[in-house]
């Protein structure tokens, strides 16, 4: 009997299609196990910003690995310490806890557990086209219906109200919300950027409720659209700042960044038994040093206008529209991006979908100049003659 063409031997076939088998990284290239030379624009879904097998983060693991490898979280460690305070010095003096997880979807479980108990109260407000992760919680203030139905029922509490609408957020905030949970960009749902206005909506609704005020920066966080983080763009800050990602450079970790306030209030107990490993610490002390020594948020910013200003040329009749922030780009297609992936693919091209008809672009921030540039005129070339 054959494999049907989604399985890749023994992993569970739980929807995810793989076709390539990459064996090495170094930056913004991985190579295949046939010694095939590709560019992630994407391949590394946004956890690759500091570049594949960062070499300051591959040093600083393989000494951690050397020192201690594990430790549970009942246990002061210096390393976390170093880390966790790097991490808030980046940040405004409001946020100063933070809770250490090993993804995503983590980071955003502890802020709906924290948010409920600190302020007593069950409801979640989020956005449509939102995607916070798969975990009952997280897939609970997804938007997608296909990704929510077969798991269903899901956590009470949960709604969802148009992204970019000031008044219908506000109209769906009041005395039982516990947090409100917005993308600053939604990344997964097309690459939809929020507006000022909608953002300071959501801290002003949540002032007046006394709700908590969560943005999910899994995928924006850590210099991808041009700012270390990207609500900085629009002076609001939130109560809980969630982080994943390229926050330890590839290495597994979720963060979850309150306020002292918050943590006062929290009653229970929460806890990760790998949270807050010296090993993901360590690459994350590595990852944030490398992330401000080289500027990543200036680069990701003048790299993103370079495409910007690339990608306006793309022709109408395929493009509906390019949005974006910094170097997280989504290309609305009017037709499926499967067909044009693959072309991009056969060009050596490595990018991502975001729904049916968003080709997503989100490389590495270090990737180079002339790469980049090469990357985008493959893109038109894909775009503007059809994937073939
Ligand atoms: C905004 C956002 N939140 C949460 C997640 C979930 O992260 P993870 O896959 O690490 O659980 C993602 C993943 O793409 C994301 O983009």
């Amino acid at each position: 009997m054959t494999d049907p063409p989604t399985r890749s031997g023994p992993e569970f076939a739980s929807g995810t299609r793989r076709t390539l088998s990459i064996v090495r990284g170094e930056g913004a290239a991985l190579w295949d196990d046939r010694g095939r030379r590709f560019v992630d624009l994407g391949a590394t879904h946004g956890a690759g910003s500091v570049g594949s097998s960062n070499p300051d983060v591959a040093a600083a693991v393989a000494e951690q690995a050397r020192t201690l490898l594990y430790l549970g979280s009942g246990y002061r460690n210096p390393v976390r310490t170093a880390f966790l305070e790097r991490l808030l010095g980046l940040l405004p003096r409001s946020l100063e806890r933070v809770f250490l997880s090993n993804s995503g979807t983590e980071a955003v479980e502890a802020g709906i557990k924290f948010a409920r108990s600190a302020t007593g109260r069950s409801k979640v407000v989020a956005a449509r086209r939102g995607f916070h992760g798969r975990t009952m919680g997280a897939l609970s203030a997804t938007w997608r219906r296909e990704l929510r139905e077969p798991f269903e029922p899901l956590v009470p509490g949960f709604s969802h109200v148009p992204f970019n609408d000031a008044a219908a957020l506000d109209a769906a905030v009041d005395d039982a919300t516990a947090l409100i949970l917005l993308e600053p960009v939604q990344g997964e749902g097309g690459v939809h950027v929020a507006t000022p206005e909608y953002l300071r909506a959501a801290r002003a609704a949540a002032d007046r409720t006394g709700a908590l005020l969560a943005f999910d920066e899994v995928q924006t966080g850590i210099a991808r659209t041009g700012r270390m983080f990207a609500f900085e763009r629009w002076h609001v800050v939130p109560d809980l700042l969630l982080l994943a990602k390229s926050l330890a450079g590839g290495v597994p970790i979720g963060a979850t960044v309150t306020t002292a306030d918050v943590e006062r209030r929290f009653r229970g107990s929460h806890h990760s038994t790998f949270g807050g490993n010296p090993l993901a610490c360590a690459a994350g002390l590595a990852a944030l040093d490398f992330a401000v020594r080289e500027r990543l948020p200036e680069r990701a910013e003048r790299l993103g206008a370079v495409a910007r200003t690339e990608l306006a040329r793309l022709p109408p009749e395929r493009v509906r529209e390019v949005r974006g922030l910094g170097l997280l780009i989504g290309i609305e297609l009017r037709e499926n991006v499967a067909p044009y992936l693959a072309a991009l693919e056969d060009r050596g091209y490595l990018a991502i979908p975001a729904g049916a008809t968003v080709l997503r672009l989100l490389p590495p921030l270090v990737i180079a100049d002339a790469e980049w540039a090469a990357g985008l005129a493959a893109i038109r070339e894909v775009v503007a003659h059809g994937p073939g």
